[in-house]
């Protein structure tokens, strides 16, 4: 089954925002590999249990402010805590080690997006993704006013510094709004960064992240 298929079956709503082609263009190499994942927001936990039949041979974690939203059964395992908080975050690595994909769809606060990316960042393995989606929803005007605020523009107000700090960042794709779409089906906002290994960071090439943060491009996003 493809991604979208099993998101479909297990009734995430990442199936309906768009996003799951995009996942499955950069994670089907690793589909048969011992991944160890993250996704921060477990919610009802549709969407581990897709990461759980997609990734076969690997480990799942949640993490989530709720506690009835904890789930404990074979490969997966959840946290209950704050993904802004960095002391949770450094206990909940100490459990899963080095972590090969991180999901943030927890609370959808740019502040949050950035704290827990500092703090997960450094234990992502080298070739592995962290990924944000619902990322243009810090203006939650994404839905009223997409002409006006891009994904760009959350790039350039939220992410800039962060990104610029990190020398080993091998690739970020930026994915905005698909304002065709009705507003609910819509992808609000999806960033991946790959994490560069080795032989990547010696091959770096800033200038994509420059051109991000240029001021007068704005391409259909
Ligand atoms: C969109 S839902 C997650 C959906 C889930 N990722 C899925 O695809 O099936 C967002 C979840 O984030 C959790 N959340 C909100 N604020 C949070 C925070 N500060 N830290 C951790 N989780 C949070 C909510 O309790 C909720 O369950």
């Amino acid at each position: 089954m493809t991604l979208q298929e099993l998101g479909t079956f297990h009734k995430t709503d990442k199936a309906i925002h768009s996003y799951l082609p995009h996942y499955e263009e950069r994670f089907s190499p690793l589909r048969n590999k011992p991944v160890r994942l993250l996704e921060i927001g477990i919610m009802n936990g549709a969407s581990l249990q897709m990461w759980k039949n997609y990734f076969s041979h690997g480990l799942m974690y949640g993490i989530d402010i709720l506690p009835e939203a904890m789930i404990t059964e074979k490969r997966i395992q959840c946290f209950c805590g704050r993904q802004e908080s960095s002391g949770f975050l450094q206990e909940v690595v100490k459990q899963t080690g080095e972590l090969t994909i991180v999901i943030d769809d927890g609370g959808h606060e740019g502040t949050q997006h950035v704290a827990s990316f500092e703090g997960l960042w450094p234990h992502v393995v080298p070739g592995g993704w962290y990924c944000v989606e619902d990322a243009s929803s810090i203006f939650n005007k994404c839905w009223t006013q997409p002409e006006q605020r891009t994904i760009l523009d959350v790039i350039r107000e939220q992410w800039a510094d962060v990104l610029r700090s990190q020398s080993d960042i091998a690739e970020i794709t930026v994915i905005g709004c698909d304002t065709q779409r009705p507003k609910w089906g819509r992808n609000n906002g999806l960033i991946f960064m790959r994490k560069a290994t080795l032989s990547m960071e010696e091959e770096l090439e800033r200038e994509d992240l420059e051109f991000l943060f240029s001021e007068g491009d704005r391409p259909h996003v």
